[in-house]
């Protein structure tokens, strides 16, 4: 209890919410957050109409689906990040409910980041009242990082935005799932139910829920304390520009994104590349999130085995790679 109250104040003040004004708690990843950030937004809201772009992580569909809730996919731009043109005219054309948006900080695959000012002011140009909006904030990679970034969006509870999520595994590196969901304490009553036989009353999502979580990501911070944290993000920036250019150098085409540490390149041909440096990819787009274990001997080491696959690929594309039972790809 007192790890992770401690661990949802440093979070707050990170997203500038007073103590008095939040509500949070130490969730099982992203994903818990994610239901619970658009759970608060439709108890608040029954009728309102899930707003999500197309590059959102698969739990949010998945979540609609859950809630049984009205969900428009709005278009995204090529970085990623929600297109606000379609996002005005989905609005527009469902202007009798309210909006429950979610927010990509950033996206999975390109590192987009929505534009949350943007979006706020799109809402408003649209006649959607502080009163007839709710906005979640999937931050599950950036949520952490974004704040340690100069000029970097500003993820911020000063502005008209309801809940933020982050996953512990991910940017603080936590050895299992974990993660924190901050949310305005004014909406968490429409959620909280009485329950005896726990004296206390609930709004989480699950019943049980680990105690290590907590400790695990006090840990984390604690261990690198601000400076580090500053440190450590600076660091995946770095090498993930040096990642960038050294596969443009080599004719591959990336992108990565302002504020980024994904970067994003043409899918490699051959799945046995793929699965061996575990990429993650969709459709022609794979990637490669530059955390702070990876060092720039590995991306060397990546990129120098992609280009030599490369030169093979090209001359013998056409030849399926021949599968054999306990295949370890080498
Ligand atoms: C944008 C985004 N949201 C949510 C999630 C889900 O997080 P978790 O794996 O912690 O449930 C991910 C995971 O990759 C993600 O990239």
């Amino acid at each position: 209890m007192t790890f992770e109250v401690s661990v949802l104040d440093w979070f707050a003040k990170l997203w500038e919410i007073e103590k008095n004004e939040y509500w949070g708690y130490v969730t099982s990843g992203g994903t818990e957050g994610n239901l619970h950030g658009i759970l608060v937004g439709r108890e608040n809201f029954p009728d309102g109409i899930l707003y999500t772009s197309e590059d959102s992580h698969y739990s949010i569909p998945k979540i609609a689906r859950m809630y049984r809730m009205q969900c428009v996919k709005v278009g995204s731009l090529i970085s990623g990040e929600i297109d606000c043109v379609d996002l005005e005219a989905s609005l527009l054309a469902n202007k009798d409910k309210p909006a429950i948006i979610n927010l990509n900080i950033g996206t999975t695959l390109k590192g987009a980041i929505d534009d949350i000012d943007l979006v706020i002011q799109t809402l408003y140009k649209c006649g959607f009242t502080r009163d007839r909006f709710y906005i979640h904030c999937d931050g599950a990679l950036f949520g952490i990082m974004l704040p340690f970034i100069e000029q970097a969006p500003r993820i911020s509870f000063k502005k008209p935005i309801d809940s933020v999520t982050i996953s512990g595994h991910k940017f603080l590196g936590c050895p299992s799932p974990c993660g924190v969901l901050i949310t305005r304490l004014k909406y968490i009553d429409a959620l909280s139910r009485e329950c005896g036989i726990i004296a206390s009353r609930d709004a989480t999502i699950t019943g049980s829920r680990s105690g290590h979580a907590p400790i695990l990501m006090w840990y984390a911070l604690k261990k690198s304390g601000l400076i580090g944290l500053e440190n450590e993000v600076n660091n995946c920036m770095m090498k993930s520009r040096y990642l960038l250019n050294k596969l443009r150098d080599a004719g591959i085409g990336a992108m990565l994104n302002e504020f980024s540490n994904i970067v994003a390149f043409e899918r490699p041909q051959d799945d046995q590349f793929t699965r061996r440096w575990n990429l993650a990819s969709n459709k022609n787009i794979s990637h490669v999130v530059v955390l702070k274990h990876v060092t720039i001997e590995m991306l060397d080491s990546f990129v120098l085995e992609f280009v030599q696959k490369r030169l093979i690929w090209s001359k013998y594309g056409q030849f399926q790679p021949l599968c054999i039972a306990n295949d370890v790809g080498s």
